[in-house]
């Protein structure tokens, strides 16, 4: 019977969040689950370098070397089928995913955002964007928010929510730093791990069938 949920990172930068899963699976804080690659769609992403400092496989696809969207999803899809990837996890990857995509991969595709959903997120909504429009808003409390990834952007199942306190003088890069710290790097890893228990039940279950 498997023991490990086999687990694929997608990273467009700098790969904060990645770290925290990297981390934490050191830790035994992932028992349930493997990460096994590591793929960017943006070359020289630093993400690349924390997998492989951590011994874990990074991978580069590009949308310009595939052509069209279309052929650039269908590329990751195969990769990530190819290395029999039970769980993909959207740790800071930037590139929407079209509806085709995600029917590929139904309830196996997990992403991190940084507010808490349904407030600030949708497509255009990434990074630094979130925090800006947060504190344009006047909200007082933000956070992060961990869910599966559906046709809808940022629209899926709500797996984890933490609240973080807007400060006075705030900009977008130290409220960006205290979401992160306070919130993203715990919440990724514990919903992985969440989502890794849930996906080994669906799979022994389908193995009695
Ligand atoms: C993180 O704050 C993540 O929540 C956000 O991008 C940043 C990536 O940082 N993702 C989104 O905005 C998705 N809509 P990292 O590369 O250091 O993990």
């Amino acid at each position: 019977m498997k023991d490990k949920v086999r687990i694929a990172v997608l990273v467009s930068g700098g790969g904060t969040n990645l770290q925290a899963l990297i981390d934490a699976q050191m830790a035994g804080k992932i028992p349930h689950g493997e990460i096994v690659t590591v793929i960017s769609n943006k070359e020289g992403a630093f993400a690349l370098e924390r997998a492989r400092n951590a011994g874990i496989e990074a991978v580069t696809i590009l949308k310009a070397d595939c052509g069209s969207k279309e052929e650039f999803e269908d590329v990751i899809g195969d990769s990530l089928e190819f290395r029999k990837i039970d769980l993909i996890v959207l740790a800071g990857f930037l590139a929407v995913l079209s509806e085709d995509f995600v029917k590929r991969f139904p309830n196996r595709i997990i992403n991190i955002h940084p507010s808490l959903i349904p407030s600030f997120c949708g497509d255009g909504m990434y990074g630094l964007k979130v925090h800006n429009a947060a504190l344009a808003r006047g909200v007082k409390v933000t956070g992060a928010t961990v869910h599966y990834v559906n046709e809808i952007t940022d629209g899926g199942e709500i797996i984890l929510q933490k609240a973080v306190d807007i400060l006075p003088g705030d900009t977008p890069a130290t409220l960006q730093k205290r979401v992160m710290e306070e919130a993203e790097w715990k919440l990724l890893p514990q919903a992985t791990e969440i989502v890794c228990q849930k996906i080994l039940k669906e799979i022994s279950a389908d193995e009695y069938l």
